[in-house]
């Protein structure tokens, strides 16, 4: 039988409103963690989907059993900071990318940004997951035509049990997902990512592509 999960977002916009609606369609329970409830995001996700709730972010993230960040790079230090005491043992869904100037990494590639995220909340078991395409593929992620052949959701992180739940989420979701290993892989996703950007956002090959896994 399917377990109903707590789920609560620190972003809801291009990324975090569609995981969202997925995931309380699929009969989870979403919590938006908002700073302001008039925000302009937090109001589209709710447009969007009426049955979200909607709390304060510390509130948000003690009732949730898993926390998706969804937040501009840049923004994660400060999302983290007023709920770091609540994300103890927590999964955290690390969504974010670090994207530097002409679409190079946004730490130089000397450290993922996964590991960034980690370090801002030691006590959370951060996964790294729905980052190496773009929002499009949130929204959509269907590939008619190809039998029993998933998209691929590639994830990594150090902790098993909390990649067995976010594998899980995939599933329901519609991805395959395949663990890449520790934490430290995301620095490779990240990287996956601004091909995937590259590719589909500057080559013109548009936004509906996706990679899969074929195995023997
Ligand atoms: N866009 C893509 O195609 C894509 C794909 C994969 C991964 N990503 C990554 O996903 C992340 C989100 O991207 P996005 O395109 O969804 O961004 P977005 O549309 O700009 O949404 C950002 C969300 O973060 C919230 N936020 C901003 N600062 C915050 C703070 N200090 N504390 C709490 N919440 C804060 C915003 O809330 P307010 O409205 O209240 O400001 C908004 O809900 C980024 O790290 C991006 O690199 C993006």
């Amino acid at each position: 039988m399917k377990k109903v999960m707590k789920i609560t977002f620190i972003g809801v916009g291009n990324v975090g409103a569609p995981l969202a609606d997925h995931l309380q369609k699929l009969e989870h329970s979403v919590t938006i963690a908002a700073r302001n409830p008039n925000s302009p995001s937090v109001q589209a996700a709710l447009s969007r989907n009426a049955s979200f709730k909607v709390e304060p972010p510390l509130e948000a993230v003690k009732s949730a059993e898993v926390v998706f960040l969804a937040t501009p790079f840049t923004a994660n230090e400060a999302a983290l900071s007023e709920v770091s005491s609540a994300l103890e043992g927590k999964i955290l869904v690390d969504c974010t990318n670090p994207v530097g100037a002409n679409l190079t990494h946004g730490l130089k590639s000397e450290r993922s940004g996964a590991e960034v995220v980690q370090s801002f909340v030691p006590a959370a078991r951060v996964v790294k997951a729905f980052t190496i395409y773009g929002f499009e593929n949130f929204e959509d992620n269907i590939y008619p035509g190809y039998g029993d052949l998933k998209p691929a959701m590639l994830i990594a992180g150090n902790d098993g049990i909390a990649k067995q739940t976010v594998s899980t989420l995939c599933q329901e979701l519609g991805w395959e997902p395949v663990d890449v290993g520790n934490l430290s892989m995301s620095l490779h996703l990240e990287h996956m990512t601004l091909l995937w950007i590259q590719m589909a956002r500057v080559q013109g090959l548009g936004s509906g592509f996706v990679w899969a896994r074929l195995q023997k």
